[in-house]
């Protein structure tokens, strides 16, 4: 597709009949590509295979929010700068204190960013037009990857535990960060490569809804805190970044990989929808899979828990010869969060941290775009009528 496709104008790839907008061109975006050519993914031109094996998360957040690859010193610096952004405000941690241990992280989060954006305001350009100053914006969202895990841990320890843990460590990435604060131990550098790994691969996904959601929110001139917390809420979804816990509920059912075909043979005969496999763009695969698929092998080998792994690949095999359907990210992400002991309603949190370097690149961009979103319905309901007085309804 060449730059100049005019919005509104469908992509040539398959309209999928499960998703509305499917296909259609919303707007233009200088950060990502995806499914271009039916299963690739890039950000800002790099091709995802080669940032997720020779790239860290920083790096990438760097190539998303300040739109440039670190060199070497400027990584370094980076790195130290999102260390002095971890901690947690006095009132922050009292408003994480009165949320019980029976709140998904998920509205920990939303809860979190929100309560940051009431204490933290944005100004609003002198024409008050809203928020435009993309120096400011770059902080936030520098603030809000670094202090999320903090949030996120300060929260879990003291809802289960009641205690306040110190959520600023001197770990120099953001996967040692949320993994020593998880399990309050020196975190294992396999998990913390693997971690990171898997920050990268969901770090950015162009127009996906909760990143749409975040761009209609900042096309009114809204804060950068409101646009995340609605792209947080977006992501909840099963459909959208809840499908990787779900994917970790369906794998938990199951003690072999015969049991997992057996029921998922009758599951498909009722066409059930199998949470994990397709995809609202990629039609022959998702280039992220083949990554995380080996990252799930290799923690699965190293601990010894081989069947998790093959009950997980016995459905992958099910599903592409019954359906021709294909995982996505989320399928073995669930595998591998499991193996490094990250609690399942975890999951999707570590979906929030990688995705707010992308989330707020594109609201940055949207900013610099200048338009509010707002797209025209198709009227179906009834046809223009008189009202009748109360007495004679
Ligand atoms: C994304 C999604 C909505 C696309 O669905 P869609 O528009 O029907 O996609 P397709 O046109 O590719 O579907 C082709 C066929 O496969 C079926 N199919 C698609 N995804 C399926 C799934 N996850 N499980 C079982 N069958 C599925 C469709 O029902 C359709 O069947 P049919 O030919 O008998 O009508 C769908 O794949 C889905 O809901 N996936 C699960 C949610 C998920 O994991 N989300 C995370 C995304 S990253």
């Amino acid at each position: 597709m060449s730059t100049d496709t005019p919005a509104g104008a469908p992509i040539p790839t398959r309209v999928k009949k499960s998703v509305a907008l499917s296909g259609i061109v919303a707007g233009n975006t200088a950060i990502c590509t995806v499914g271009h050519s039916g299963n690739d993914l890039h950000y800002r031109g790099y091709d995802i295979a080669d940032l997720a094996r020779e790239a860290t998360y920083e790096e990438i957040a760097h190539l998303l929010i300040h739109e440039r690859l670190p060199n070497a010193a400027e990584l370094a610096a980076y790195r130290r700068h999102l260390a002095t952004l971890r901690g947690l405000s006095a009132p922050l941690r009292a408003i994480l204190e009165q949320l019980p241990a029976r709140s998904h992280p998920m509205g920990v989060l939303r809860t979190g960013c929100s309560a940051l954006g009431a204490m933290d305001t944005e100004p609003s350009a002198p024409d008050g037009s809203g928020p435009k100053d993309p120096v400011l914006a770059r902080h936030i969202a520098d603030k809000l990857i670094a202090c999320f895990p903090s949030m996120l841990l300060y929260w879990h320890h003291y809802a289960t535990t009641g205690r306040r843990i110190e959520v600023e460590t001197a770990d120099a990435t953001i996967a040692a960060h949320f993994l020593r604060l998880l399990h309050q131990r020196e975190p294992h550098p396999s998990h913390v490569r693997a971690l990171d790994r898997s920050l990268i691969l969901y770090a950015e996904h162009e127009f996906n809804a909760s990143t749409f959601t975040a761009r209609v929110i900042a096309g009114t001139g809204s804060g950068l805190y409101g646009c995340v917390t609605g792209a947080i809420g977006a992501l909840r979804g099963p459909k959208h970044g809840g499908a990787n816990e779900v994917a970790h509920e369906i794998q938990q059912r199951y003690r072999t990989p015969d049991e997992a075909e057996a029921d998922l043979r009758a599951r498909l005969a009722r066409k059930e929808i199998v949470i994990g496999f397709g995809h609202p763009v990629y039609t022959v695969s998702d280039p992220r899979n083949a990554i995380i698929k080996d990252i799930a092998r290799d923690l699965c080998a190293a601990h010894g828990t081989t069947n998790a792994f093959a009950i997980a690949e016995r459905i992958e095999t099910l599903m592409w010869n019954e359906k021709k359907m294909f995982p996505n990210l989320d399928w073995y992400s669930a595998v591998a969060y499991h193996e490094m002991g990250v609690p399942t309603p975890m999951f999707t949190p570590l979906f929030v941290i990688a995705r707010t370097a992308g989330w707020c690149a594109h609201v940055i961009e949207q900013r610099a775009d200048g338009k509010i979103i707002r797209p025209s319905a198709n009227y179906t309901g009834p046809a223009d009528r008189p009202l009748p007085p109360l007495d004679q309804r």
